[in-house]
């Protein structure tokens, strides 16, 4: 058992301890959470992977010194066990957590049971259940934070049920349209293909399927659950995740919040690539809601082909674009990307292409009109803060379940799922920019007020948000 902090500690402020899984995503959101607490006097230790740790201070050494910067902030590492040169990609997910957890344990335990620095809560990744193990072991309590929306979070829960009732595997293409009935909520509107890409396995018992899974019910086990989301936006799906695991803390828009607590703070995007700035002053003169502006965010990777229909799609539709080609979008050879001849001279007429984007400035510049996007989950509420109505092309994981529910559910915009074809590009873009235009943005405006809000005074997310700061506050006492 750890020392207890007794009375000699009470001076101490809070302390807690928040672990992130290594990806993008992930160290993104936490490190927002971290800014949040820290704000509200909470000592942070902040566990980054090395790997992460060595990209954040080489790319991105303002983000780096803003969080140095912070009273009671500190950053340390811990090593991912994998070998420098492993791909990290979405496809060997499991070979990242199989080795975290054999790896980090006890390397965990040390920190936490290190006298000099108590650790009073951990808020670890929800998908890393091997931190429970350890904070029973030493008798911390620990709280979880999931990156995904509520509506995959529960889709992801309820697996083993649509599996127990032959919904899956999928059949082929055909099948991809059947209604889902084993979640609950969703039976009118989740087919096959808006379950998160997992599931698309021909094997249910698939690892990475399985693990997802196991570690979304290992969340019953956690003293709390910390989601990036907010009561008006899923408020149904929360009641249904609330019969398993009582004690959620919704306290999104986590960017929202962050302006909404600390207006001083002008930088809530965390990139942890290097920004180029350029595309603002190409963007300043562009009329005003005539953009579309396309990024697949951090992971997400797409073949020449589908690039190309893209590109076609955006120079025929007429409209101006702005499109985030990260040097690692496409699965292929050196220099694949380049344009296509014949599609130069409209792209540099109305195109602007850039590696890696300021992207809550550029959606909220008002020459951007649209966000053609993979639905991550950032992404997903980054637009809804910016008022922005979208085209969802979901790539992997939880960005499927997304995009049904931006269209089908929140009508913010329009789901291309599963669909890459220049034309359907050129009609979409058409859609959302001018002739349904007044319809998406009165949505969008709608759900915007209500995000903004959730993290003002009295509003869901501030209000849970206090009550977290709370509840760790009195795990210190
Ligand atoms: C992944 C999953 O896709 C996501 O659904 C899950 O919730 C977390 O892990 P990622 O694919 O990177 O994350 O997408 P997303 O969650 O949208 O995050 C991308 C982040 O990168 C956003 O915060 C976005 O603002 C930022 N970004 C993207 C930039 O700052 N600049 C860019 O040019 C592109």
């Amino acid at each position: 058992q750890v020392p207890r902090p007794g009375p000699k500690y009470a001076c101490y402020p809070p302390h807690v301890l928040i672990w992130p899984l290594p990806a993008l995503g992930h160290v993104n959101s936490m490190l927002k959470l971290a800014e949040l607490l820290s704000h509200a006097g909470i000592k942070i230790t902040f566990l980054n992977s090395e790997h992460y740790h060595e990209r954040l201070v080489r790319h991105s050494s303002d983000v780096f010194s803003r969080y140095m910067n912070l009273p009671g902030f500190q950053f340390k590492t811990i090593t991912d066990g994998l070998p420098k040169d492993h791909p990290q990609t979405v496809d060997n997910f499991h070979e990242l957590l199989n080795s975290l957890a054999s790896v980090t344990p006890p390397l965990l335990k040390d920190m936490l049971t290190d006298a000099k620095s108590p650790v009073h809560c951990i808020i670890s990744d929800g998908l890393m259940s091997f931190a429970i193990d350890v904070a029973k072991q030493v008798g911390i309590p620990i709280i979880y934070f999931r990156t995904v929306s509520a509506c995959a979070f529960w889709a992801y829960f309820c697996i083993p049920e649509i599996i127990d009732a032959g919904e899956l595997p999928i059949k082929g293409n055909e099948d991809m349209d059947r209604l889902i009935k084993h979640v609950p909520g969703m039976e009118k509107f989740l087919r096959c293909r808006d379950l998160p890409s997992f599931c698309r396995a021909e094997d249910p018992m698939d690892m990475n399927l399985q693990l997802v899974v196991s570690e979304t019910r290992s969340s019953v086990r956690a003293d709390g659950l910390v989601l990036n989301t907010f009561e008006d936006l899923e408020g149904p799906v929360l009641s249904q995740i609330r019969a398993h695991c009582p004690k959620i803390y919704t306290i999104g828009p986590l960017n929202a919040h962050l302006k909404a607590r600390i207006p001083e703070n002008t930088h809530s995007s965390n990139s942890l690539w290097e920004v180029d700035r350029s595309c603002i002053a190409w963007l300043d003169n562009q009329p005003s809601k005539s953009v579309i502006f396309v990024s697949f965010g951090s992971v997400a990777v797409m073949q020449r082909d589908q690039l190309i229909e893209f590109w076609y799609g955006l120079v025929n539709s007429h409209k101006r674009f702005l499109w985030v080609i990260r040097p690692d979008l496409i699965s292929g050879k050196d220099g694949e990307n380049q344009i296509p001849k014949e599609l130069d001279k409209a792209t540099k007429e109305r195109g602007y292409i850039a590696g890696w984007v300021p992207q809550e400035e550029v959606l909220g510049h008002k020459a951007v009109g649209g966000f053609l996007t993979h639905c991550g989950w950032n992404s997903t509420l980054e637009s809804i803060v910016a008022r922005m109505p979208m085209i969802c092309w979901p790539s992997f994981a939880d960005q499927q379940i997304n995009s049904r529910f931006v269209d089908e559910v929140w009508k913010l915009g329009l789901d291309m799922k599963d669909l890459c074809d220049r034309k359907i590009v050129e009609k979409m873009v058409n859609e959302l920019l001018v002739e349904r235009r007044a319809a998406f943005m009165k949505s969008a405006d709608r759900m915007a007020n209500l995000a903004i809000k959730s993290v003002n005074e009295g509003g869901s997310s501030y209000c849970n948000l206090d009550h977290l700061i709370n509840d760790i506050r009195m795990m210190s006492s």
